[in-house]
């Protein structure tokens, strides 16, 4: 995936990102269920990836009261809503898959949906790995290939053209996890359903979200785009609502400590 085009796309989502974010807060809610209970205490550095609008930013400072709290993210337009939102935030408008952290410095590190567009995860697994202090954590919440299975199914009644992207699958995720020195202490999957009045809401939605970005220079036209929300009408509850299903990964990830030698 290009990864300017991806902060193009967050940039000019960033002022209504808050306001349709649904789906990303109950994620990003259930990533923090399970990472305020971790074992942390006297943090020195703990950085949110792919920070947005900064979201999990305030949990992080009052839960964990780091000395440095980081949020990143290529986009700056999202760096300064996380500003806003989390004063304390030191801001770093950087690529996550390469953060630019000293080698063993970080005791937690949080991603909540934006490692689902690497092209692949290793990359980032193994920079993680080296950044983190041993006994450190990484806390991912992704997003699984059947991710908006209805619109991909509505596209495929109208042309062969990708228009959904592909996210990297559990055992894709598993195989990285399991190639790289992080051990994974939780790993759990879930298919979450959310319900609109119409498939040109959703499409709205995803517009907003900055979520609608596709590696594709062209845009498809009008007619398919109606030929599209008429095959969407074949997933229509008895309740008249439409449902978009979002497949979600959370990875709970440790570095082991160093081993002890005799
Ligand atoms: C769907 S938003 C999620 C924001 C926030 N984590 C939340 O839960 O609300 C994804 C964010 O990841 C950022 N992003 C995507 N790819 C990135 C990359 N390679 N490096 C840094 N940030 C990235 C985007 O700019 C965007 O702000």
């Amino acid at each position: 995936m290009d990864k300017q085009a991806v902060a193009k796309t967050f940039s000019l989502a960033a002022a209504h990102y808050d306001s349709v974010a649904h789906l990303q807060r109950t994620v990003a809610d259930r990533l923090m269920a399970i990472v305020v209970n971790l074992p942390i205490n006297d943090a020195e550095k703990v950085v949110d990836l792919g920070t947005g609008t900064g979201y999990l930013l305030p949990t992080l400072a009052q839960r964990f009261k780091p000395q440095q709290l980081f949020g990143l993210d290529l986009s700056s337009e999202m760096l300064e809503h996380a500003s806003d939102r989390e004063p304390s935030v030191i801001k770093l408008q950087a690529d996550l898959e390469c953060p630019p952290f000293e080698h063993n410095s970080i005791e937690l590190a949080t991603t909540s949906l934006a490692v689902q567009w690497l092209e692949q995860p290793t990359r980032f697994l193994k920079n993680l790995n080296e950044q983190l202090k041993p006994g450190g954590y990484l806390a991912i919440a992704t997003l699984g290939p059947h991710t908006l299975n209805e619109l991909k199914s509505a596209w495929q009644q109208v042309d062969h053209v990708r228009h959904v992207n592909e996210f990297h699958s559990a055992q894709e995720w598993l195989g990285a996890i399991e190639h790289s020195e992080l051990e994974a202490t939780l790993w759990r999957e879930e298919h979450i359903e959310v319900l609109y009045e119409s498939p040109l809401k959703l499409l709205n939605e995803l517009k907003l979200l900055g979520a609608s970005h596709v590696d594709r220079q062209d845009q498809p036209k009008v007619s398919s785009v109606r030929k599209m929300l008429r095959a969407y009408q074949g997933f229509q509850k008895p309740t008249k609502q439409f449902p978009a299903t979002w497949e979600v990964y959370y990875a709970l990830l440790r570095k082991p400590k160093t081993k002890q030698f005799v």
